[in-house]
């Protein structure tokens, strides 16, 4: 980081004030990353993709970058001529270059939410390096920690170019406010738990990213289209820290079954691997807490978000109805007070927050049929699969009750006598940290714990060196 350059494709250099104000907020960005980015590594050469167009042959430039030096860059996918608005109350008319006043507020708070994620997710997975389980999984990590970064930088133009003082406020936000601080954590609950070990990495990424992937397409259709083609850009990238956390999952799942087979007893932990119900509890606890980020089932915000055009719907072009006014939408609810569901059906509108939860479920389920596949193709007849939405919920309409994995009401007495068997404990976690506990470090190693990927990254061997560590 020798220079203040910034890359780009927004031409900064005629808009001196927002150049300068980038380059502000930039050496503070630099401090967050030293302080609060990945511990130990910062001097590594890694064999990392930059994005230094969007044209399709030039976004994933791959080569080897010391982390500090990595050029986070703005990008925004080009423009589509004469775009228009394809849903809510102004469909059809021109899509807007700036924010309309009256919408600028709610657009502000959906870009600044959107930005705290990702330094959020950065500063979880800051201590994962030192446990990583070979050089290709360690370079996969710093190339979603340096992609988060980017995105946060993508945020971060937006708010400055667009949205005055308040937004260079909300910039600074960004930075001040710390994952799992007392006095400032991050906005949402998900984004303040720590991401301690490799197995809570591969769910969040599965889990939690997808989240991302699910609220920048929807970010993609809106009226204010500097934010929908930065979105449309991170969304490329956010599709690698899928493929991280999807194939993490699947090549522990694996490697389990290969232990349990030849384990004299079934028990993958017998020869140091991660047993298949703890991996089942990881994925119950990343799957209920990243089901919550998507917000209220019912909220007049999402109605009005969606209305005014600030955001639409994942791919708003394959849905019939742009209005969400024709189609009643059903929501659930749990009755404490009379231990029953409640049913109502609302319109679409209003339900938004559920429709795209609805949506990532149908994603989920897709990927947890892969993985089943990986447990089939390897002889084994267990499977895991997600819990019910309405498992461990702390948020919204189902959060006042407690219920199995298969969605059955529990008493308080109940769920007590169980959740052990559902979400991990304090000796589920020792016990995956005790396999994890050491970095694998030489080249083509893989550790005991975890199958090694089918390939390697941009057609390498899987002994390349992913990071350099001799001297
Ligand atoms: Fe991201
Ligand atoms: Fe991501």
């Amino acid at each position: 980081m020798c220079n203040a350059y910034i890359p780009n494709n927004v031409d900064l250099t005629s808009s001196p004030s927002v150049a300068r104000a980038l380059t502000h907020w930039q050496s503070r960005f630099k401090e967050w990353w030293m302080e609060r980015g990945p511990a130990d590594f910062q001097s590594h050469e890694v064999y990392l993709r930059t994005a230094v167009s969007v044209e399709p042959n030039g976004w994933a430039h791959y080569d080897y970058v010391r982390l500090p030096e990595y050029r986070w860059g703005i990008f925004l996918s080009q423009p589509e001529r004469n775009r228009t608005i394809g849903f809510g109350d102004m469909r059809g008319q021109p899509v807007w270059q700036e924010p309309p006043e009256e919408h600028s507020a709610a657009l502000r708070w959906l870009i600044a939410t959107q930005g705290d994620a990702e330094p959020a997710s950065v500063e979880q997975q800051r201590l994962l390096g030192r446990t990583c389980p070979s050089l290709y999984d360690l370079r996969n990590l710093l190339q979603v920690n340096v992609e988060e970064a980017r995105h946060l930088w993508g945020m971060v133009y937006l708010l400055i170019r667009h949205f005055g003082a308040e937004g260079r406020n909300n910039a600074e936000e960004l930075l001040a406010r710390s994952s799992g601080s007392q006095e400032q954590p991050r906005i949402l609950d998900a984004f303040n738990v720590p991401v301690e070990d490799w197995l809570h990495f591969f769910m969040y990424t599965t889990f939690t990213d997808r989240v991302g992937k699910m609220q920048l397409l929807a970010a993609a259709e809106s009226a204010f289209d500097p934010l929908s083609r930065t979105a449309h850009f991170m969304a490329i990238e956010e599709a690698h820290h899928l493929f991280v956390g999807e194939t993490g999952v699947a090549r522990v799942l694996r490697r389990t079954a290969e232990l349990m087979r030849h384990s004299p007893n079934g028990s993958a932990r017998e020869l140091g691997g991660i047993e298949l119900s703890v991996i089942q509890k990881y994925l119950n606890l990343w799957y209920s807490l990243t089901l919550d980020l998507f917000g209220s089932e019912l909220s007049r915000k999402a109605a009005s978000v969606f209305s005014s055009g600030v955001k639409g719907r994942p791919r708003e072009a394959t849905f019939e109805d742009h209005d969400g006014t024709e189609r009643p939408y059903r929501i659930e609810s749990w009755d404490a007070e009379t231990r029953t569901f409640r049913y109502q059906d609302v319109p679409m509108r209003s339900a938004m927050n559920e429709v795209l939860r609805g949506l990532f479920i149908q994603d989920c389920e897709r990927v947890v049929e892969r993985w089943n596949r990986v447990l089939s193709e390897a002889g084994l007849s267990e499977r895991v699969r997600l819990p019910s939405p309405r498992f461990n919920r702390r948020q919204g309409l189902l959060a006042t009750g407690h219920f199995s994995p298969e969605g059955t009401p529990l008493t308080v007495e109940e769920w007590e006598r169980h959740a052990a068997e559902w979400l991990p404990t304090a000796e589920d976690r020792a016990a995956v940290s005790s396999v994890q506990a050491r970095a694998v470090m030489a080249r083509g190693e893989m550790a005991n714990w975890i199958a090694p990927p089918t390939r390697g990254i941009q057609g390498k061997p899987l002994d390349f060196a992913y990071v350099r560590v001799e001297a």
